[in-house]
């Protein structure tokens, strides 16, 4: 697990960008499964800026986002795919029907995990894989006590899920319970996952995450096992590591090998 600390949101967006750009450029057909929540919308933005202002297409990529809640459809206000479509797809070159999104309306919410995991297999897997936090450390919307091998499919929320993101909810709304999510076993099979934290709330889920035990009552933490995963954060969230001086050494070491040897070494496939 790599760890990156930055001085603030706006240098950890461009970073994120980057990345994310690179693997575009490397890769034109590139599979991106994507996140929603504050966290990404400064990277969403970059990538806004970019292919406005530079050559970066979206063209050929296809995404997979994360999770959507079950009971509110596609066109609400608050639901995932409307997130994504007005802070990203709307304002890019990306075919619409390259952009999937858990259905969160379907007749049976059962079904939609398997069919959405044989959509992931069809486009050759995810190589790269966005993430945010939860402040209780859920990935997606897998929540502590998640199965750590699980796939997509229906997640109840916790109560502290359903007060963090109440915010979007006007008060006499209508707040779903439910989601359909991608499991911490779809999300490990990436071949690449960059997860994006900013701000003290989430210095706690930050340190559970790359210190903690690996535990099912961390998801995110179930991070430590995959190979490739790059954790961008800035000082208030990285505030309770204990080895923090100790990443941004290793950052620095790894910036003079990359440079030297492998200018593209993170990229996937
Ligand atoms: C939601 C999403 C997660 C996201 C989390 C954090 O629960 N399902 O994918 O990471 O919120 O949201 P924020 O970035 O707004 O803090």
């Amino acid at each position: 697990m790599e760890v990156l600390i930055f001085p603030d949101a706006q240098s950890l967006a461009r970073k994120s960008a980057d990345l994310v750009e690179s693997q575009i450029k490397t890769f034109p057909d590139s599979v991106i499964g994507l996140a929603t929540g504050s966290t990404p919308l400064g990277l969403y933005e970059e990538l806004i800026r970019r292919y406005n202002e530079h050559d970066l297409s979206f063209a050929g990529v296809k995404t997979f986002n994360l999770d959507e809640y079950v009971g509110i459809p596609a066109n609400h206000p608050q639901s995932y795919r409307t997130f994504m479509d007005d802070n990203l797809f709307s304002k890019i070159n990306i075919e619409s029907s390259n952009t999937q999104v858990p259905d969160g309306m379907a007749g049976n919410p059962l079904d939609v995990g398997p069919a959405y995991e044989k959509m992931i297999e069809k486009a050759g897997g995810i190589d790269l894989q966005v993430l945010g936090v939860g402040t209780d450390g859920h990935i997606g919307f897998n929540e502590p006590t998640s199965s750590l091998g699980s796939i997509t499919r229906v997640k109840t929320l916790t109560k502290q899920t359903i007060e963090d993101n109440s915010r979007f909810f006007k008060p006499d709304e209508f707040q779903p319970k439910l989601a359909i999510t991608m499991g911490i076993k779809t999300i490990l099979d990436a071949r690449r996952i960059l997860l994006l934290a900013h701000g003290e709330n989430k210095a706690e889920a930050v340190k559970d995450m790359v210190e903690g035990p690996l535990s099912a009552m961390c998801p995110a933490s179930a991070l430590q096992l995959h190979q490739r995963t790059t954790i961008l954060i800035d000082e208030p969230a990285a505030s309770k590591l204990s080895l923090k001086g100790y990443y941004k050494f290793v950052g620095e070491m790894q910036d003079d090998l990359v440079r030297k040897h492998r200018p593209s070494d993170w990229i996937s496939r």
